[in-house]
């Protein structure tokens, strides 16, 4: 076909919000594409094809794919040629309002439907009119079913299109059933579901021969996982954790987000007794305050989000734990919020996230309540939790001064830029990442990266410690 020889050196530049899942898919569309004749560009002057996966989880998070749409509304009047396509969760969410507010948009493709990128580019190249699609339609029916949805949304992975060739996201749930009354995720990524135990494992295989030493498991509420395999048997994050943890080459397993009333006991045991799992535990608290996690309809209570806690702490002494804070959600009072704050000092995170309520439509609590904290109230709140989270990691990584910890090295830091710029020799500054998470900087050969290798802590902020590394390569860069 004409087509496969212009095809061939398309040039596709993709910009990628939201969070790891939209990181995945990104990778998955573009490993798609390339096989399709694209090669990936930085610079969107030079692309055919641009791409935006976006997200609706904060207004924040959609003004700014509306004004890159803004921007390049310019370069499609001149190059009308150009494909342009907004992917991903707004695209789910909001089909109608981006064709109107960027008429010039050729393709919009909700998360569901991703595996059709290029063939809706093309459809709408042919028929020179825009392309949708955003059906969820997904399965609960029988098993064949759902492996073939799965099939669909992760095909086979590329290693060229990892950020590095040693670690690596793996989906092993999709949607979320939970419904918190803030979230727009339910409605834009669907139903939850869970992968089959043997298609994540033969992933993973896949990826540990392809070099991969660190995995990432990904779910909205990745401690839900659930797979009823066909003899009836379920299987459960714990079962599934061991094995994962028998596929050679696989050093370390994460896993991301989890939700506090699914942190059962089996699954703090995987996690103490299976050396390769990190201990580092993602469990979002979103408020200290009972009323506002009722209205938040998150179905714990401060009281029980701490009883989870302290099991973390008996049964894996040293596990990091970090959580994500909503401020300013509606009815938050300065007596709530001081909650949040308690909560903050109480359980000591290693880290938080901390979001402005911004309100989605659609979800409950747009429809039940109003947004009633100030603008100012909220950045002020937002601030003075974020100040307390950084003032406690900082006490707590000075703790650290003087031990030593096994770091994965993922690259050159990006304080840094990259190491060969830094020296000739390929000495410069590498970042890693200790078994709790903690990010490490240190000096070290380029070599070192994608190793596990020993670091003295000798300086710690609140999200970073620095370290010098025990290996012959720093001290003998030349050896
Ligand atoms: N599935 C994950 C996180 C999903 S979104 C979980 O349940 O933990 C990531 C974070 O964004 C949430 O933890 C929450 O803190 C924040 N968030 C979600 N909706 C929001 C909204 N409407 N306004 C502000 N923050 C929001
Ligand atoms: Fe959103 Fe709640 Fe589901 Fe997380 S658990 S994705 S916050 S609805
Ligand atoms: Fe955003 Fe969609 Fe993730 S709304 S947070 S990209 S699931």
């Amino acid at each position: 076909m004409a087509d496969t020889e212009t095809q061939r050196h398309k040039k596709l530049y993709i910009e990628t919000v939201g969070c790891q899942m939209n990181v995945l898919d990104s990778e998955l569309v573009v490993g798609k594409l390339r096989g399709e004749g694209y090669e990936l560009t930085d610079d969107i002057r030079q692309a055919d094809t641009i791409l935006y996966n976006t997200c609706s989880v904060r207004q924040h998070a959609e003004d700014k794919i509306y004004s890159a749409l803004g921007r390049i509304r310019r370069l499609k009047e001149r190059r009308p040629e150009l494909s342009i396509g907004v992917l991903g969760c707004m695209a789910q969410k909001d089909q109608d309002l981006i064709l109107k507010r960027a008429p010039f948009v050729d393709v919009i493709v909700g998360p569901g439907q991703l595996g059709r990128v290029t063939e809706l580019l093309d459809k709408a190249k042919a028929e020179q009119k825009p392309q949708m699609a955003v059906s969820l339609e997904r399965t609960a029916g029988s098993r064949d079913h759902v492996t073939a949805s799965f099939a669909e949304y992760d095909p086979l992975r590329e290693p060229a299109m990892r950020p590095n060739a040693f670690q690596a996201f793996v989906r092993i749930m999709m949607g979320c059933d939970k419904f918190c009354t803030y979230c727009v995720v339910p409605s834009v990524r669907g139903p939850e579901q869970s992968r089959p135990a043997e298609v994540i494992v033969a992933e993973a295989r896949q990826l540990a021969d392809q070099g991969v030493k660190e995995i990432t498991l990904l779910g909205q509420t990745v401690n839900s996982y659930k797979f009823q395999e066909t003899d009836g048997r379920v299987t459960r994050l714990s079962d599934l954790l061991l094995r994962l943890h028998d596929i050679d080459g696989i050093a370390r397993i994460k896993f991301i987000t989890n939700f506090p009333n699914d942190m059962t006991d089996d699954l703090l045991q995987a996690v103490r007794d299976l050396p390769k799992v990190s201990r580092y535990l993602h469990v979002p608290a979103q408020s200290g305050c009972d009323e506002i996690l009722k209205r938040m309809k998150r179905m714990y209570t401060a009281a029980l989000y701490d009883d989870m806690l302290a099991r973390i702490h008996a049964t894996i002494p040293d596990a990091s734990v970090s959580s994500d804070f909503i401020v300013g959600f509606c009815g938050e009072t300065e007596e709530s919020f001081e909650k949040s704050v308690r909560l903050v000092e109480r359980a000591r995170f290693k880290n938080s996230f901390i979001f402005k309520y911004s309100p989605r439509q659609g979800t409950k609590a747009d429809l039940l309540f109003n947004d009633d904290v100030p603008e100012e109230v909220k950045k002020r709140r937002n601030n003075d939790l974020l100040a307390l989270q950084s003032t406690i990691s900082r006490e707590d990584n000075r703790r650290l001064l003087g031990k030593t910890f096994e770091v994965l090295v993922e690259g050159p830091s990006k304080s840094a830029g990259s190491v060969e710029g830094q020296d000739g020799r390929g000495l410069g500054q590498l970042a890693g990442r200790t078994w709790c998470d903690r990010i490490v900087v240190f000096d070290g050969h380029e070599r070192l990266i994608g190793r596990f290798v020993p670091v003295t802590i000798e300086d710690a902020s609140s999200v970073t410690l620095f370290g010098r590394v025990l290996t012959t390569e720093t001290i003998s860069p030349g050896a």
